[in-house]
């Protein structure tokens, strides 16, 4: 025997593992939550409504929302924190295990955040590689059998540049490695981001570079694409000062992706990115309903989109109301990752 051995999860038997649980996560009518707000940020929206941010409160709020009934109809996984997946639900059960005795795949957050990148003045590049191996293990022997890795590009008069999308591209593709080694199926998530002035042009312009650079990258590091999920940003006019149409964005974004996104991925599943809830389903349904040739699935992986006015309702103390709403919107949601969506259902 090797004296110099890594925990490697049996690597063999791991490929079919991570087809199954990626083509589950994409399985027709359902999509991802995404409540894997890191403490920072969840502690932000936690105060922004009136309620004090510590680990109690985010445990409070985070497993009355997972508690929903009829949840696992639409909801396929929830990615979750550190923090939250070693929390417990009111009666001392594990997160992660009431999740999969729901039938939900539990998922997590591995970034440890976007950094500014050195010499690149308002960009980053998200870190979390140190030690990457040995959080995925003990993930994985949590029960997680996804994991997510953000990175962020903006967009402006100069940006982004070539040092941003080849940096993040390159630690999205080590991460995704990384991942499958160990068991979990990794969502490569290359956002690029809605703020700005910035035409749809433009937006389509910087997600094709980064969509070839991250594939490529993931191509030279080995990932094996079948077990991996793609988690993009719809292709959008900037936030500031532009607006697109329904059908335009939703016939740019099918374009961009036939045109760069590998047919072998498991699945696409798209950050909703500031988008009102009502646009971000909207969008979801036209994109599927406008094209049938998509090699792939077209689904929902949403965080504020999903769960921004449940937290508003969960914090004023209507539980019910809340949880009504989740399922709602992912109901909604659920239908527009089939094209089965109309406006009427939202009365
Ligand atoms: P939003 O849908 O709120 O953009 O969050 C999705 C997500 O997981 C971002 O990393």
């Amino acid at each position: 025997m090797h004296s110099y051995f890594f925990p490697v999860r049996n690597l063999y038997m791991t490929s079919s593992e991570l087809e199954k649980t990626a083509k589950s996560l994409v399985q027709r009518g359902k999509g991802i939550l995404a409540a894997d707000e890191s403490n920072g940020t969840m502690s932000r929206r936690l105060e922004a409504v009136g309620v004090k941010a510590n680990e109690e409160n985010r445990r409070l709020y985070r497993t009355s929302m997972f508690s929903t009934l009829g949840l696992e109809e639409n909801v396929s996984g929830v990615i979750l924190f550190d923090e939250t997946i070693r929390q417990r639900m009111d009666d001392g059960t594990p997160i992660p295990n009431y999740l999969i005795e729901r039938g939900i795949i539990p998922g997590i957050k591995v970034d440890t955040g976007a950094k500014p990148l050195a010499g690149h003045s308002g960009e980053t590049v998200t870190e979390g590689l140190d030690g990457l191996r040995e959080r995925c293990e003990e993930y994985y022997n949590m029960g997680a059998r996804f994991a997510k890795w953000r990175a962020v590009i903006t967009i402006s008069k100069n940006l982004p540049s070539e040092a941003s999308i080849s940096a993040n591209s390159h630690a999205l593709a080590r991460y995704a490695s990384i991942c499958q080694e160990q068991g979990l199926v990794p969502i490569i998530e290359p956002e690029v981001l809605m703020a700005g002035n910035h035409s749809i042009d433009d937006c389509a312009r910087v997600t094709t570079t980064v969509l070839r650079a991250v594939y490529s990258e993931c191509k030279t590091q080995g990932v094996k694409l079948s077990g991996t999920i793609l988690k993009p940003n719809m292709v959008l006019p900037g936030s500031a000062t532009q607006s697109a149409s329904a059908k335009e964005v939703a016939n740019t974004t099918s374009q961009v992706l036939i045109e760069n996104v590998p047919g072998e991925v498991a699945g696409i599943a798209f950050l909703s990115g500031g988008q009102s809830d009502f646009d971000a389903t909207n969008h979801l349904n036209m994109i599927n309903q406008i094209s049938n040739n998509h090699p792939w699935p077209v689904t929902f992986s949403y965080g504020r989109a999903l769960l921004a006015d449940a937290l508003s309702l969960w914090a004023s103390s209507q539980i019910d109301s809340a949880q009504s709403k989740l399922l709602h919107r992912s109901k909604m949601n659920g239908l527009a990752s089939t094209g089965n969506w109309e406006a009427g259902l939202e009365e």
